[in-house]
């Protein structure tokens, strides 16, 4: 059993669910305006998602023998998606636009690994990154309806 393009593009997966957390950790806790209550509320929801995925991605990638990242410098060295200090003069729009962005990259990911996944006929794993990659599609639409675009809008 070994299967080393899976593990690459689990490694991936880990890197971006841990930089998406901690992205919309900061628009979470910097955001202000008008639908605050709502939004910085459902932003805990965002990230019990990505959590929950972190997590099952990175145990997977132990019981095909791989070793998950697991520092913040592996993340940064890794991860696509960018790395932006807190700021207070972003609108609502801007930040919701920063994390459908990020979630675009881990569908894109999710993507890269069902096909590598397939290609050496890792099963389990392919059965399980398709399962999130249909939550996170479903993700990238709710965020999308919310700054009034399709989800395929500016692809
Ligand atoms: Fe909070």
């Amino acid at each position: 059993m070994a299967y080393p393009k899976t593990e690459q593009a689990l490694n991936q997966i880990v890197a971006d669910l841990t930089q998406a957390h901690m992205v919309v950790h900061q628009h979470h806790w910097y955001m202000l305006g008008h639908r605050f209550i709502k939004l910085h509320f459902y932003l805990d929801k965002v990230m019990a998602e990505l959590a929950d995925q972190q997590d099952t991605v990175a145990e997977r990638l132990i019981e095909i023998n791989g070793s998950p990242i697991s520092t913040y410098e592996e993340v940064l060295d890794a991860t696509k998606i960018p790395d932006q200090k807190g700021s207070w003069d972003l609108s609502m729009d801007e930040r919701f636009q920063i994390i459908l962005d990020a979630y675009k990259t881990i569908r894109d990911d999710y993507e890269e690994g069902i096909k590598v996944s397939a290609a050496e006929g890792d099963d389990s794993t392919n059965d399980m990154l398709i399962e999130f990659h249909t939550a996170v599609e479903k993700r990238i639409w709710l965020l999308a309806a919310e700054l009034g675009q399709r989800p395929g809008a500016g692809e």
